[in-house]
């Protein structure tokens, strides 16, 4: 059901849930400390003073603490989902209820109701865009050219955001900074491999409950959060194959301890299928022809292309809901497979997404990154920027700072050395 109330606008799934998602959003908080330093100092100099922020990310509790900190910061700030599963329900109703945010957010919405979000995303004519996957952008670009001249930029958090802002580089569409988050160090080292890699067999166990150990696990791509499901399935037991396209991450496989073969050899073996590639129809038709009877797939890259489901559809003659989240293709050729969370990020739509401690880097980086496009405004050329080095460093020194452990600085001989070509062998 869709709740209204004439004292804030917003559409979540029932504000009645808003007391767990505040004891959930208070929970993450224990593990976000980084980003509560930001939210502190933002409280103080209210960095967001008259600006409009339309954020487009995963609705979930991290996600909240981030909106909570532009907010402190003085931004007039509007939430919607970056994808129609990956809403946390109680979390929505809570930003709404006990923080004040406007939120627009329905775990399960229909693409009709995620497109108009992202209109309403627009309809608050946003000075600063924070996006997850380039939707609100792509649309600002397509639809509504006039508000270009609201913005002092965007930031972008995810891998398949980038290669969307690349794209419009490229076509001279892109005529305003855009902050790329996901390639601070602090972001996609930790985010994309340890986060991605945990919580995605969190989604998949959340979903199956099957046991990992002795299982063959086919792991497509193997970028930063290819690396980290490899590592967390082998981790469980599983004999991993990783599929890739470019020969250096293949090699970075091999060496790894990984299997690596063509994605028509591996089909045929694997008893469960990840894929992470932020590419399309990595499995197709011909592969879904020859796995096993009962093999799973899913999907942990950004968008529900990477599984070709459509085809999988025509060759089946029942699709059936076994558990939440987990339908299985009965297929005219006898076998079945099974399919984890509509071929959506599994990590989001069967569990909660990455943990809260790695998103506390992430998201002190879109905080300081929405920050920088205020202090810059009018100085940065349009086109991607990275975040600044001495940020990511800083955001790296208040992890280790909260984690409790020192290391080691440079002392003076060991500057001169570092800074001088004369002294060799
Ligand atoms: N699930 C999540 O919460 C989450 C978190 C971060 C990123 N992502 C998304 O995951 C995807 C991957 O992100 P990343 O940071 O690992 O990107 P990446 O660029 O580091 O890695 C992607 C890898 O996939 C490989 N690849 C491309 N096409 C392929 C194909 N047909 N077969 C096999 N391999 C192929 C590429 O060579 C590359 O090595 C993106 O869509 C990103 O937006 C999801």
């Amino acid at each position: 059901m869709v709740a209204t109330s004439p004292r804030l606008e917003h559409e979540v799934k029932d504000l009645a849930l808003a007391t767990l998602g505040r004891q959930r959003i208070e929970w993450a908080g224990r593990e976000m400390p980084v980003l509560k330093q930001i939210r502190d100092r933002f409280a103080k100099e209210k960095p967001f003073a008259g600006i409009k922020i339309s954020a487009c990310c995963h609705v979930t509790t991290e996600t909240a603490h981030l909106a909570i900190a532009l907010k402190a910061g003085g931004a007039d700030a509007l939430l919607i989902a970056s994808n129609p599963l990956s809403t946390q329900d109680d979390v929505a109703a809570s930003l709404v209820v006990d923080y004040g945010i406007p939120v627009f957010a329905i775990k399960g919405e229909d693409d009709a109701t995620y497109h108009r979000h992202v209109q309403i995303a627009l309809d608050h004519r946003p000075n600063i865009i924070i996006d997850d996957g380039c939707d609100v952008v792509a649309t600002l670009i397509q639809q509504r050219p006039h508000q270009i001249a609201d913005l002092y930029g965007t930031t972008e958090e995810t891998t398949t955001g980038i290669v969307r802002l690349q794209a419009m580089l490229k076509d001279g569409v892109l005529t305003f900074p855009a902050i790329n988050v996901n390639d601070a160090d602090t972001k996609h080292f930790f985010d994309n491999r340890y986060g991605t890699g945990q919580s995605t067999l969190d989604g998949i166990i959340r979903a199956t409950n099957v046991l990992l150990a002795g299982k063959t696990v086919v792991v497509a791509g193997y970028g930063w959060c290819g690396k980290g499901t490899a590592m967390r399935a082998r981790g469980l037991g599983a004999n991993v194959i990783v599929t890739e396209i470019d020969p250096i991450k293949a090699i970075e496989a091999v060496m790894d301890g990984f299997r690596v073969l063509p994605m028509a050899e591996a089909a045929p073996l694997g008893d469960l299928f990840i894929t992470v590639t932020g590419n399309k129809h990595v499995i197709r038709g011909e592969h879904f022809d020859v796995m096993k009877d009962g093999a799973m797939v899913c999907n942990s890259g950004h968008f529900d292309i990477e599984i070709d489901l459509k085809t999988l559809a025509s060759k089946a003659n029942e699709i059936k809901e076994v558990r939440p989240f987990t339908q299985e293709y009965k297929l005219n050729n006898g076998k079945s497979v099974v399919v984890l969370g509509e071929g959506r990020l599994v990590n989001l739509a069967a569990a909660e997404g990455h943990p809260s401690a790695v998103m506390d880097m992430s998201f002190a980086n879109q905080a300081m990154g929405a920050e920088y496009l205020v202090k810059n405004k009018g100085k940065l050329q349009p086109g991607i920027h990275s975040i600044p080095a001495e940020v990511d460093k800083e955001i790296a020194r208040l992890k280790l700072q909260a984690m409790g452990i020192v290391i080691d600085t440079l002392t003076d001989e060991q500057i001169e050395y570092i800074n001088s070509w004369t002294s060799g062998t």
